[in-house]
């Protein structure tokens, strides 16, 4: 990851094939498709399918949310890549209770052996893993470093790590603290969380991140991608 990067988050309901490429057009350099629950496509859900599909050539990657190993393999064997698309990456971001009911989501941050069987198997079928995290699941979570010993443990290709905790709603502060740590770790670090200005990115190039990701700024003006290049 020689180049920072400008990525277009993954959001539920808003991150279609439309937007994305609005986004690419403006200068981001990768997209996220909304969060796909594998159990789902396992099942050939057709809207779930719907989700992972890339109907035109913009860098793209598929987000997933998965705990089960089988299942996993199952859709890997099924999968076939479109143009477009980068890779997969791996939801342990998502907060809602039903999502953390299930083992997924902000749940499965803790489980670092887990997450490293994952990520490899989507490696050992060739494919680029990435992750994006919260930085645990509540404040207690977040004060024993459960997103630091995450990314130690974890050989994803990047973390996108979205500076609040799972109990924290988008009118709190992420915390930009965290960054330095988890730069330090030597593993590329994608910022997340209220970026929204030149000088915010300016700030994370210096501190060593490979890159910001933009949600609702771009959901907002999609040519926001321009101005921060
Ligand atoms: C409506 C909405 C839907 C979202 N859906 C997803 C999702 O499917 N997967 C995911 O990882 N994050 C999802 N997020 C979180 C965003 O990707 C992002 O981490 C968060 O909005 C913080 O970034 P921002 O301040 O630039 O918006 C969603 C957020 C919102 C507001």
């Amino acid at each position: 990851m020689n180049t920072f990067h400008l990525m277009f988050a993954p959001m539920e309901g808003q991150s279609d094939p439309a937007l994305r490429e609005q986004c690419y057009n403006n200068g981001a350099t990768s997209t996220f498709t909304e969060m796909a629950r594998v159990a789902a496509l396992v099942r050939n859900n057709k809207s779930t399918w719907e989700k992972i599909d890339i109907p035109k050539e913009i860098p793209t990657y598929i987000q997933i949310s998965v705990v089960n190993e089988n299942n996993l393999a199952r859709f890997l064997h099924k999968f076939e890549p479109q143009p477009g698309f980068l890779g997969f990456n791996l939801n342990l971001g998502c907060p809602s209770p039903k999502v953390i009911q299930k083992g997924l989501g902000c749940a499965l941050l803790k489980r670092t052996a887990k997450v490293q069987r994952l990520i490899k198997i989507i490696q050992q079928h060739g494919y680029s893993a990435s992750i994006k995290m919260r930085l645990g699941l509540n404040q207690f979570e977040k004060e024993k470093k459960v997103y630091l010993n995450l990314i130690n443990a974890v050989d994803a290709d990047f973390f996108i790590v979205h500076a609040r905790h799972g109990m924290e709603r988008d009118k709190d502060a992420p915390d930009w603290s965290v960054y330095k740590e988890c730069v330090a770790t030597g593993k590329n670090i994608i910022a997340n969380g209220d970026i929204t200005t030149k000088e915010q990115i300016t700030e994370l190039r210096a501190i060593g991140c490979k890159g910001a990701m933009i949600g609702r700024a771009a959901v907002e003006d999609p040519t926001i991608f321009a101005r921060l290049k």
